[in-house]
Order: structure tokens, then C-alpha cells, then sequence
């Protein structure tokens, strides 16, 4: 039987506005990273979209590196027809600067208030409307109401899983998630390494 093949995301986006700056996040793409790991080592076929880390690639997983949520949009467009399950680790960066200045944006030019923000595209909820698609898993980072506001993404992008923790977990090697289904399941892994963590979520979302 040929191998489940799995697309995961990790990491930040980065979204320049000049030569030298960006808007970007804290996520550092550990548990994307550990996701793709626990995925290889059931011997799934992985293929991990990453935005600027620093860690280690991972062996057996073939990475393509992004930077900007429109390079990981068309990075996942190419990749997920050929898949049956997609793991949006990445940090998408919601919004980016209207336009790239060439050279620097000096304060005397107005800094990147000058720019103006646009929203960025919603890669996840593009793929839940697409006919034939993957098993689809979402991550979501609830500072607060994780549960109400977790539910609320799942069925907003129509997605098969929805992984959500609080912002204690970005940066750290631990995390502990409350995993929510589209048909009702309701699972909580408790603190625990990524690493651990990543096992269990693996073996909920492709059983
Ligand atoms: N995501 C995406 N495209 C975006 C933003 C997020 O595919 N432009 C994905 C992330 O990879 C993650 C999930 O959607 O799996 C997070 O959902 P989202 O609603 O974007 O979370 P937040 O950005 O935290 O939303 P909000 O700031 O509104 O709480």
C-alpha cells in the first residue's frame, strides 16, 4: 500500500517592507518541526513547508523553505493535490506591508506607518473550500475563550482538526493542546515535550 503522505507548515512568515526590514512572529517552529518528525517515524511520506527556523532539517522529510504567507500559499497550492492530510503548523503573519520600499524606510519618510498594512490570504480557509481536498488540520493560538474561539476556526475554515493551545507554548520545548474534531471529538494532551505531543497528534489526526 502506498505511504499516507502528509504536508505539514512550520514556522514564521516574514513580511518586508523595505531592504532590511520585515514584520514576522515569536514562532520559532518547533512543533511544526516535531509534527513532521512524529509523522516520518510512522513512516508516513512528509514533506514540510518551512518558514525562516532555527533548527535542524529534519531527515527523510523533503523542506521547502518560504519566507513571505504568499510564498507558503503557493508552496501548499503545488503541493496539496498530492497529499491526503495538511498540517498548518506556520504562523501566518494575518496582514502585510502594503508594498516593499527599495533601500531603507527612514523615519524622516515615516517608518512603516507610512507603508499601511493589507490583510494577507487565508491559506487554510482557501483549502477547506476546495472540492476533493485533504484531511485538513489547523493550529490556533488562543490567548483567551480557547475553546469557544478554537470551535469557532474549525467550523469558520472548515477543518477536519483544529489543535489549540495558549501562548505559553510559543518558543517552548513543551506545550499542552486541546484537540477539537469536525465530528465532535474532543481530546486534551497534557503537558508535555512537542516531541510527545506531536506523537499523540499524529495518531488522532491520521488513526
Ligand atoms: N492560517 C492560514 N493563513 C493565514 C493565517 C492563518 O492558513 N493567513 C492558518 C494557520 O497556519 C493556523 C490557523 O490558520 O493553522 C490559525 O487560524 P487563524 O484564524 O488565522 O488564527 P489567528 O491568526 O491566530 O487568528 P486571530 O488572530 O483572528 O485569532
Amino acid at each position: 500500500m502506498a505511504a499516507h503522505r502528509v504536508l505539514v507548515t512550520a514556522g514564521p512568515t516574514r513580511e518586508w517592507y523595505d531592504s532590511v526590514r520585515f514584520l514576522t512572529n515569536a514562532s520559532t517552529g518547533k512543533m511544526g518541526y516535531a509534527m513532521a518528525r512524529a509523522a516520518r517515524d510512522r513512516g508516513f511520506e512528509v514533506t514540510l513547508v518551512s518558514g525562516p527556523v532555527q533548527l535542524r532539517p529534519v531527515e527523510g522529510v523533503k523542506t521547502v523553505p518560504i519566507e513571505s504567507a504568499r510564498d507558503l500559499r503557493k508552496a501548499v497550492l503545488a503541493l496539496v493535490d498530492g497529499v491526503d492530510t495538511v498540517i498548518m503548523a506556520a504562523a501566518v503573519s494575518d496582514y502585510r506591508p502594503a508594498r516593499r520600499v527599495s533601500g531603507k524606510l527612514s523615519k524622516r519618510r515615516g517608518g512603516p506607518g507610512a507603508v499601511g498594512l493589507v490583510p494577507n490570504p487565508d491559506i487554510l480557509k482557501e483549502l477547506g473550500k476546495r472540492r476533493g481536498r485533504p484531511t485538513l488540520v489547523g493550529f490556533a493560538l488562543e490567548a483567551a475563550d480557547l475553546e469557544r474561539r478554537a470551535k469557532a476556526k474549525l467550523r469558520d475554515k472548515r477543518l477536519d482538526w483544529i489543535v489549540a493551545n495558549g501562548p505559553d507554548a510559543l518558543g517552548s520545548g513543551r506545550s499542552s493542546v486541546l484537540v477539537l474534531g469536525s465530528d465532535g471529538q474532543r481530546v486534551e494532551i497534557p503537558e508535555a515535550s512537542k516531541a510527545t505531543v506531536a506523537r499523540r497528534l499524529i495518531h488522532i489526526v491520521c488513526p
